[in-house]
C-alpha cells in the first residue's frame, strides 16, 4: 500500500463518481475508508501533516454525506410513495372483487339502518294510548240494546253522489271542512261515534256474535286534541331514536294521520279488534275477527280504508283494523273491486 496505490484508488472512484453521479456518497465513503485505512496503515498518528490531511478528509467527509443524505432520502420517500399508491390500489381492488356472503351483508344493513323501521313500529299508537277509552266485550256492549234495534235498518236509496256525508274524503290532501257537523251518539260509556252509523255498527256486532266472533271497539270518534295527541306521541317516539324532526314526522304521518286528516274525528271510523288478539298489527289480518269483517263489513256498510297494496293512494300503511263507514251500495261496490274510497269518489 503506497502513495501510487492511493492516487489509483482516487483515479478510480472520480471516474465511477463521473459514470454513476447518483452514487456519488457510497463512492465517497467507501473512498474515505479506504484512504483512513492507508494513513492509518503508514504511520499516520505520528505524522501531524498527514493528521491535518486525516482531519480534512474527515470534514471532506462529513460535508459529502450531508450533501448526499437528503439525495437518498428524497429517492425513498419517492419511493415510499409509489409502493404506498401501489398498496392502496390494491387494496382497493380487493376489496371490490372479494364478495360479502349475504348474511355478513344483513348483518352490515342491519347496524346501518334506523332499529324501527318493520311492522312493529307500525303499530298504531291509540293501542297505547288507550287507557282512557273504555273497552268492552261485543257481548257488553249488545247488553245494552234491545235484540230488535239490532235488526239491519232499510238502506237509503238514491244515487251515489260526492257531496254525501258518508262518501266525505278524508285524507292528507282532503283535511276535515272547517265547517263539517254531526252529532255525537254512544256505543256505550265512552265509546263514541256519529250517531247516524250506531245502527249498522250494532247489527254487525250482532252478526258476529251469531258466527262466534267478539268484536271490540278499540278506537271510536276522536277530538283533534286526541290526535293532536297522538301524533306527537309517534313523533317523540321515533326522535328518541335519534331521527331528524321532518323524518320522524313523515314517518308518523304514514301511521297516524295528521291532526285535522283522521276520519276518526268525524266519527265515520273505528278501530276494531278481538279479545284473543289486542294488538293493532299486521296479525290481526288473520285472526277469526279479521277475515270476518274484511268478508262482511260491506254488508253493514263499512269499508277496509286502509288495504294492503293501496299505500301509494291511500299514503297511510295497511290497517286490517281501521273500517270506515260509507253506506252499503259504496262498501259493496268498494269491497268487491278491491278499491280504497279515494278511487272510489273519483270515479263518482
Ligand atoms: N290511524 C289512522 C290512519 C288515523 O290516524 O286516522
Ligand atoms: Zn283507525
Amino acid at each position: 500500500m503506497n502513495e501510487f496505490w492511493k492516487e489509483r484508488v482516487i483515479l478510480g472512484a472520480q471516474k465511477k463518481m463521473r459514470k454513476y453521479p447518483y452514487l456519488k456518497g457510497i463512492i465517497t465513503l467507501y473512498l474515505t475508508v479506504l484512504l483512513l485505512v492507508f494513513y492509518i496503515w503508514n504511520g499516520l498518528v505520528s505524522n501531524t501533516k498527514k493528521l491535518v490531511s486525516l482531519a480534512v478528509l474527515l470534514v471532506f467527509f462529513t460535508i459529502s454525506c450531508s450533501f448526499c443524505a437528503p439525495m437518498f432520502q428524497g429517492d425513498m420517500e419517492i419511493e415510499q410513495q409509489v409502493f404506498t399508491e401501489h398498496l392502496e390500489t390494491e387494496v382497493i381492488t380487493l376489496a371490490t372483487e372479494v364478495e360479502v356472503p349475504e348474511a355478513e351483508k344483513a348483518v352490515e344493513e342491519e347496524e346501518v339502518l334506523p332499529a324501527e323501521t318493520g311492522v312493529e313500529e307500525i303499530i298504531n299508537p291509540e293501542a297505547e294510548a288507550g287507557d282512557d277509552i273504555d273497552n268492552y266485550s261485543s257481548d257488553e256492549i249488545l247488553a245494552n240494546y234491545d235484540p230488535k234495534d239490532l235488526e239491519l235498518p232499510e238502506e237509503e236509496s238514491g244515487e251515489a253522489s260526492a257531496d254525501d256525508w258518508k262518501l266525505l274524503l278524508v285524507n292528507n290532501r282532503h283535511p276535515i271542512p272547517e265547517d263539517y257537523e254531526f252529532t255525537l251518539g254512544t256505543i256505550r260509556g265512552s265509546l263514541q261515534c256519529d250517531e247516524r252509523i250506531i245502527p249498522e255498527f250494532m247489527s254487525m256486532l250482532q252478526a258476529a256474535k251469531e258466527d262466534g266472533i267478539d268484536l271490540e271497539v278499540c278506537s271510536p270518534y276522536r277530538t283533534l286534541e286526541r290526535q293532536e295527541m297522538l301524533f306527537d306521541k309517534k313523533i317523540k317516539r321515533y326522535m328518541n331514536r335519534g331521527m331528524s324532526y321532518m323524518d320522524a314526522y313523515k314517518l308518523s304521518a304514514r301511521v297516524v294521520n295528521v291532526p285535522g286528516t283522521s276520519e276518526h274525528q268525524i266519527g265515520l271510523a273505528l278501530d276494531i279488534y278481538t279479545d284473543s288478539y289486542k294488538t293493532l298489527d299486521e296479525g290481526f289480518e288473520k285472526t277469526a275477527a279479521g277475515k270476518w269483517l274484511r268478508e262482511n263489513c260491506s254488508e253493514y256498510g263499512f269499508i277496509l280504508r286502509y288495504p294492503k297494496g293501496k299505500e301509494y293512494i291511500t299514503g297511510i300503511e295497511y290497517e286490517p283494523w281501521h273500517f270506515r263507514y260509507v253506506g252499503r251500495s259504496a262498501a259493496q261496490e268498494i269491497m268487491e273491486r278491491g278499491l280504497t274510497l279515494e278511487e272510489y269518489v273519483e270515479g263518482l
